[in-house]
Formats: C-alpha cells, structure tokens, sequence
C-alpha cells in the first residue's frame, strides 16, 4: 500500500487542491481530491486484469467548480433536500440556503463539496478534517468533521465519517461518487445489474422531495430484491418513476449496523461492486440530470451514463417523523461507515 500525493490545480479563489493516489499490492488505485472529499478515479481490475475506471470525474478543478452533479464528492451537512430549506428544532426556526428550486440539497450553496479539507496521510488511508463553523449554510452548531477514506488489498474502499456538535442540529452525511462498472465515459449503465436489500421505499413528490410514505418495493419498478437490469423498468409508466424522471429515490435498508445494501455488476467487465453500510437508507439516482459535459481524458458523460450509490439517513428526516431521525444531539457522537468493495465475478 501507497499512498503518492501531488498538486491537482487551484481553485478560482487560489486554493491549492491536491490529489491523493491509495495504490495497493494489486496496482489497483483511488484518486481523492482534497477539494470536496470528491473521489476523482477508483482504477480496479476487470475479469482479465486489466485496471478499469469506474467512477465519474474532471481532469480540472475548474471543471469541478464549474459543473453540477457533485462528482464523486462527499456531502454535507446535509444529503438531499430539506423541505424549502427550512426547519424547527427545540422550539428554533432555522433558514438554511436554497439552491434546488425552493429547497435546499446537498448542503446548500457552499456545501462540504466545495471545501478543501485538511488532509493527514496515514500508509493506506487519508484522514481529512474541518470545522464547519456555526450558522454556516444556515445550520446550527460548530460542527468538527473527520472522514477517512481507506482502500485495501482486496479493492475495498471504505469511507468513515465522524463528527461532533456543540449545540443540538441536524446531519446527513453521504458521498455522490458516479459509478459505471463498464468504465466512466464509455455510456450507459442500463445494461448493468443492480441488486438493493431493501423492501420499501421512500415516495417523493415531484420536487424529489419525501412525501413520508414508504411504499413496498414489491410489483414495482423499484423491486430490485433479485438482481435486474437498471433498465430493466425505468422507462415503465409508473409515477414514482416520472416524478423522479428515473431512479432517484431513497430505498429503506433491511436491517441494522453494517450490513450490504446493495450489488452493482457488469456483465462486460465482469466487475462488481458490494455496498456495505451503517447508515438506514440509499439514495439510487441514476443521473437522470446529468446533461451532457465532458469528462476526465475528453470522454463525454450524459444521462445514465453512471449510477450513484448514496448511502445515507433518509431525505428531508426533520420533516417525516415516522423516518429515522436525522438530529445530532449536542456532545453527540455521529458515526457512519460504507465500504464499497470491487471484485471480478469469475
Ligand atoms: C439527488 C438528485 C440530484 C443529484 C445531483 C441526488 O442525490 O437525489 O435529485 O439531482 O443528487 O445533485
């Protein structure tokens, strides 16, 4: 295991970002910007040996600051929508930024995305630290943030979060990484198998916002219990599905503690990627707005070409008491751990 680091550019405002290469005894790497927690390349073996790409990303920092999508980043305080990017919490108004038509998403206009992290190298994993200050995007609290990032000998990346609140606030912490196991920018993931250990689902409105039913996944497109085909359903007239314009919706995780959630394969790779996690849901979105941009090495990314795999406390929790609750007590100590692990099927 090694871990090289190297300058990546700087950002518009002068920021230095560097970028982190885990490579372990397989020759198989990650790249991870310090800019955003964002994983940039996960480089691991096909069914022949031969490294493959599989995750979305930019060659430039400027493309990152440029572009929407949150490519390969990590999120916070808050994944997903918060209703109208207000909430009440011990008797207080809160008025956080809005930035996703009257909600807010991924943390706001200056979300952990957009930070560059103070990054620790420990031989195979990097530790990155901040401190978001009280009242920033309008949450409240100071809020003391460490993430690892870790990549062993068996191709498994693990992501750990770990954060502590001076006052009583709401967090949700996931990672936006673009997956496509057939490589980043060779097209669609239509035709990869996905497999999700979930039941139920999450109904949205046509905001993508939780209406906070949970429906069963059961004779519907959203049953993926037995591995099928991303595009096996998604074009189906079904109106989660429109509201959605595709898969974009947080399925209900079985089980407790660290468990799997769900099996991405292809069949022209023979890549698979295992994810295991602590948290209580998963965000299945598959960037059904991802408008057409170009991508690392001058590859061409448009809709569907990738599919992210969120792991994460339900959207807009403070707002659907029946969903698990997204609140982070004063003192409190917040964990979370999802571990996205590649091998070959044959
Ligand atoms: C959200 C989508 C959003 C995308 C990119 C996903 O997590 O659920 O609605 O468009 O992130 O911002």
């Amino acid at each position: 295991m090694s871990v090289q680091v190297k300058e990546f550019g700087k950002t518009a405002d002068g920021r230095t970002v560097s970028v982190y290469r885990i490579t372990n005894v397989n020759g198989a790497y990650v790249d991870v910007l310090d800019y955003g927690c964002t994983l940039q390349s996960i480089c691991v073996p096909d069914q022949d040996g031969n490294l493959v790409d599989v995750c979305l990303g930019y060659d430039t920092v400027a493309e990152y600051e440029a572009n929407d999508g949150y490519l390969g980043a990590f999120i916070g305080r808050h994944a997903n929508r918060i209703k109208e990017g207000k909430f009440t919490l011990n008797g207080v108004d809160y008025t956080l930024a809005v930035n996703n038509g009257p909600n807010h998403l991924h943390g706001g206009l200056k979300g952990f995305d957009k930070v560059v992290w103070d990054t620790s190298v420990a031989s195979d994993r990097l530790l990155f630290s901040y401190t978001s200050p009280d009242g920033e995007e309008g949450y409240p609290g100071t809020l003391v943030l460490s993430v690892i990032y870790s990549f062993d000998d068996n191709n498994a990346l693990t992501l750990t979060y770990d954060a502590v609140c001076n006052k009583d606030t709401v967090i949700n912490l996931t990672n936006h990484c673009y997956f496509n196991l057939n490589g980043a920018g060779t097209g669609t993931v239509l035709d990869q198998k996905l497999q999700v250990f979930a039941d139920q689902f999450t109904e949205n409105d046509a905001d993508c916002l939780p209406t906070g039913k949970i429906k069963d996944v059961e004779g519907t497109p959203f049953d993926f219990r037995i591995p099928k085909l991303i595009g096996a359903d998604i074009k189906e007239e079904n109106q989660d599905l429109i509201n959605g314009s595709g898969y974009d919706h947080n399925f209900v995780l079985r089980g407790e503690g660290m468990r799997d959630a769900c099996v991405l394969s292809s069949d022209k790779t023979g890549i698979v990627c295992t994810t295991a996690t602590t948290q209580p849901g998963i965000q299945i979105y598959s960037a059904n707005f991802m408008t057409e941009r170009k991508g690392k090495g001058g590859a061409t990314y448009n809709m569907r070409d990738a599919i992210c795999l969120e792991t994460q406390h339900f959207p807009d929790a403070i707002h659907n008491e029946n969903f698990p609750s997204a609140v982070l007590k004063k003192g409190e100590e917040y964990h979370q751990e999802t571990k996205y692990t590649f091998t070959v099927s044959k």
